[in-house]
């Protein structure tokens, strides 16, 4: 932990992440990498987020000035971004993936007169090498990070007027206990929550407004065979296994808003003020 010393609720974060790593016996058996992020996927999800007001955008957009500057970490292709563009002349992505950067170039360097940068990094290890912004989003990033109170410091160190963070109310994955079990007969962890990322938040001294909504139509998977690809991946198994893999996801994938998604649908929006100064 960087600064302080971790408290219960950072402990609980923590136990609760490592809960999700996968079992060395399965993942040697893996096919390709089970943690990475499709940049396809994300990219057709920044694409859909032109003009969307969500409660992230609202409150973002309510904090920037025109013309001001956005700072996204965990950028992905950009789908924090893109609906802030009307009020945007210089837009900077971070990610630790080169593939998810070059996509966010594509998607946010679209729009003229908005100036786009890349960095390749991990926050919040690398948060040096960042520019402070007006606005700082860090969409879906959460249940990535152990050091959450780490990264949420270093997000606010980055705003100059606000920090939006928007994440699941439970971790993405709890979705695909019931596939796990049928599949590695393992059981997986029920956490963490939006709820537990508020009380790490509190321990790093930051109370932030919460915004809880339906995120229905917002994400998932075009296509059910991305969905079980996606799936595949995460459960470390080859292609072999798609057939039983859609069997399982048939009961558990909803169609809405032209996308699949699987379990719980909302999403939580946390606010609060920068603290780089103006
Ligand atoms: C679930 S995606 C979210 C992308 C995007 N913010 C969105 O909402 O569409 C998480 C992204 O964070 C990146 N990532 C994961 N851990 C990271 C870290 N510690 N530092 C920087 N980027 C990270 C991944 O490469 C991936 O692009």
């Amino acid at each position: 932990m960087s600064e302080v010393e971790a408290g219960p609720a950072t402990a609980r974060w923590q136990a609760e992440l490592s809960g999700w790593a996968v079992p060395p016996e399965i993942a040697a058996g893996a096919p390709e990498p089970p943690w990475g992020f499709p940049v396809a996927q994300f990219a057709a999800r920044a694409a859909a987020a032109v003009g969307r007001r969500t409660p992230s955008v609202e409150r973002a957009l309510a904090a920037l000035p025109a013309g001001g500057s956005v700072l996204d970490v965990g950028c992905g292709a950009g789908a924090g971004t893109v609906p802030l563009l009307d009020r945007v002349r210089q837009a900077t992505g971070v990610d630790r993936d080169p593939a998810m950067l070059a996509a966010y170039a594509e998607q946010v360097g679209a729009r003229a007169g908005v100036r786009v940068a890349m960095l390749a990094g991990d926050w919040p290890g690398d948060a040096d090498a960042a520019p402070v912004a007006d606005v700082v989003v860090c969409h879906h990033l959460a249940y990535n990070v152990p050091d959450l109170a780490g990264l949420a410091r270093a997000l606010s160190a980055h705003a100059r007027y606000r920090v939006v963070l928007e994440l699941t109310g439970r971790h993405p994955m709890t979705a695909l206990r019931p596939v796990w079990r049928a599949l590695h007969g393992l059981d997986r962890p029920t956490g963490p929550s939006a709820d537990d990322a508020v009380a790490v938040l509190a321990e790093a001294g930051i109370q932030p407004e919460r915004t809880d909504w339906p995120a229905e139509g917002i994400g998932g998977f075009a296509e059910v065979d991305e969905a079980v690809h996606f799936v595949r991946r995460r459960l470390c198994l080859p292609a072999s296994r798609d057939e039983e893999i859609r069997r399982l996801l048939a009961d558990q994938l909803v169609h809405r808003g032209g996308m699949y998604s699987m379990g719980e649908r909302m999403h939580c929006t946390l606010t609060w003020p920068g603290a780089a100064g103006s």
